[in-house]
């Protein structure tokens, strides 16, 4: 046994997890745990449009600027999400009546702003966040309607001049198995890498449904790794109807384990991230009625079962 990142640091992995800052600045169990067991991390809202240019031009970098240091002072992997996404992104922008040469010059300014800050510090950036639809169209947002596809690489190219050293993804939903959402980020990325546009990763958010984690997974992983890309989960939670019972705990070990594996054997596949650390923070329950429990540590913040399969599947 052991705590995750000493096992991830040794096998050249990464475990992450989505940190709140109010729950880093106010509950020391929550923190404490984020050090010890995390060697990557990434803002759970704080580094979100809405977050850090709330009105155009006014910038507030409190929340993002105390993650930074808090993964800093612990010595995390940083994964900044997220650049260009049709939420969390404030009227100004998706109600402004923007013509396309305006809007790609916001665009350009948040991008600039943003990855320009942390230029060097952060490892990875989620440049657009859920672009397609679950049919693998093109999801209706300010960004496609004004500028069409054309915004991804726009965006891409942006994040690589604002930060060079940074690896630049496209992070969604329900791309986890092979699918018809899937194929589009497949197709989208052979074109871009065709097209010279720098695009370094896939995310697979990976919300997952206890009793449902796609069986293809791997394989999935595999055909991106194929394209010459990385890919990362980077929202893993497994939801169940609760109340949980123990075999449900059980069960959603083992999709925590199918999930380990599917990534660790693929050599391309750089970690594996979890959408918060315990149960009684994830936003889950918020959003999924009747779901809930999808993460490592319980209310008691005590290892459930799932912490111990990833512990033995690191
Ligand atoms: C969620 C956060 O966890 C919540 O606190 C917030 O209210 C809404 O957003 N996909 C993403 C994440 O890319 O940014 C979302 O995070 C979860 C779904």
């Amino acid at each position: 046994d052991g705590e995750l990142r000493d096992l991830a640091d040794a096998r050249g992995f990464e475990i992450g997890a989505a940190l709140g800052v109010d729950h880093l600045a106010n509950d020391s169990r929550f923190a404490d745990l984020a050090a010890a067991e995390f060697n990557a991390a990434t803002a759970e809202n704080s580094m979100k449009w809405d977050a850090v240019q709330p009105s155009r031009g006014q910038f507030d970098w409190s929340g993002a600027d105390d993650f930074m240091a808090f993964a800093r002072a612990n010595d995390q992997a940083v994964r900044g999400h997220t650049l260009v996404w049709h939420s969390q992104l404030p009227s100004w922008v998706s109600n402004g009546g923007f013509g396309a040469g305006e809007l790609r010059g916001v665009m350009e300014d948040h991008i600039d702003a943003v990855a320009g800050r942390y230029a060097g510090q952060v490892a990875y950036w989620d440049v657009v966040n859920e672009m397609f639809n679950e049919d693998g169209s093109w999801r209706q947002s300010v960004f496609y309607d004004t500028l069409g596809e054309s915004y991804v690489a726009d965006a891409l190219r942006m994040a690589a001049e604002a930060d060079p050293n940074a690896e630049l993804y496209l992070n969604d939903y329900n791309i986890d198995g092979i699918n018809a959402k899937s194929d589009a980020y497949y197709d989208l990325a052979r074109s871009l890498l065709n097209q010279g546009v720098p695009l370094d990763g896939i995310g697979m958010q990976a919300h997952l449904i206890n009793g449902q984690i796609p069986s293809d997974m791997q394989r999935n992983i595999q055909r991106f790794a194929d394209l010459g890309l990385d890919v990362a989960i980077t929202e893993l939670d497994i939801r169940i109807q609760m109340p949980a019972s123990q075999s449900e705990l059980e069960q959603q070990a083992q999709g925590y384990r199918t999930v380990m594996d599917a990534c660790m054997a693929v050599d391309r596949c750089i970690g594996v991230t979890v959408w918060g650390i315990v149960d009684q923070y994830s936003w889950v329950p918020d959003v999924f009625d009747g779901y809930g429990a999808p993460l490592l540590f319980n209310d008691s913040y005590q290892p459930k079962p799932a912490y111990y399969a990833v512990q033995e599947a690191l």
